[in-house]
């Protein structure tokens, strides 16, 4: 798909796979949501990525354009008619700093090309799902909350959410409450999502990084779950650096096996995730 979009200069260019931004949401001056038009030929399985970006300015010297583009998980299910994305802004970001400035009827770059690891088919059958996530790394598990199979293979649905402040947990908040309110997988989310969500910085109901919380055995204690194991849990885990090793170093000590497309375990860690 080709369309001519006016940028910062006044020379059109020509926006390789541009779609339109439709909705936007600011959520704190480093947080914000948007959604875009969904390619009629985007078939993508909930939890993937695409690439997403804009033109860079004109450089001075060859006085061209290049598209600037950074890996962005799709943060809404496979049936649903647009594409939302979760981003944090960067003042001096090279993407992130124009990124944020979008608005309804904008174009952004997206690359038809959905691709990542916290898919089902790279996960076994369970009684439990856990989804792990410190800042944006919920994006992914805003697609998988509402997808149906995600109810379909699991008896519970957790999801885990660590932010430095309140107003960062807003994003997970209300799509655990659209989640509940869902026409398609309302009902089940009612009976079977747990959301777990915790501050490190600002005081809060439960104050502490995901990973203590878990080793020190209170996240076992606050939702009444006895055991952890390669049997019963299955995890996917998306965020900071910190957390992907950290995650991974615990998963593996009760046994868990890491999956893959290709060769379905009992967790997956995206690894193209940045932020
Ligand atoms: P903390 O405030 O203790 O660093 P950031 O804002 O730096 O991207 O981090 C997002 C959230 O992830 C913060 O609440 C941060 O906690 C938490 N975090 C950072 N590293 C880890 C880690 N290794 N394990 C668990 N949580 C982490």
């Amino acid at each position: 798909e080709q369309s001519t979009v006016t940028l910062t200069t006044a020379t059109p260019v020509t926006l390789p796979d541009a779609q339109t931004v439709t909705e936007v949401e600011h959520y704190t001056d480093s947080l914000f949501r948007f959604r875009v038009t969904r390619p009629a030929s985007l078939r993508f399985r909930s939890g993937e990525f695409v690439m997403i970006g804009l033109m860079s300015d004109l450089d001075p010297v060859t006085g061209k354009q290049k598209p600037l583009l950074r890996a962005y998980s799709i943060a809404s299910p496979a049936w649903d008619d647009t594409l939302q994305f979760y981003s944090i802004k960067v003042k001096d970001g090279p993407l992130t700093s124009k990124l944020q400035h979008i608005k309804p009827g904008d174009q952004v770059i997206l690359r038809p090309k959905p691709v990542g690891t916290l898919v089902h088919d790279a996960l076994t059958p369970a009684k439990r799902i856990w989804f792990f996530s410190t800042g944006t790394g919920i994006a992914p598990f805003a697609s998988l909350l509402r997808e149906p199979e995600t109810y379909e293979r699991f008896e519970q649905v957790i999801l885990t959410h660590s932010c430095r402040d309140l107003a960062e947990l807003k994003f997970g908040q209300e799509l655990v409450e659209e989640t509940k309110n869902d026409i398609l997988v309302g009902e089940e989310a009612q009976s079977k999502l747990i959301y777990y969500p915790t501050t490190t910085r600002e005081p809060s109901a439960k104050m502490g990084r995901i990973t203590t919380v878990l080793e020190d055995g209170t996240l076992f204690a606050d939702l009444k779950i006895a055991d952890f194991n390669a049997e019963n849990d299955r995890a996917m885990v998306c965020g900071s650096m910190g957390l992907n090793t950290d995650m991974k170093r615990i998963l593996e000590a009760y046994g868990l096996r890491e999956g893959a497309n290709s060769d379905p375990g009992d967790y997956v860690i995206e690894k193209a995730f940045v932020g």
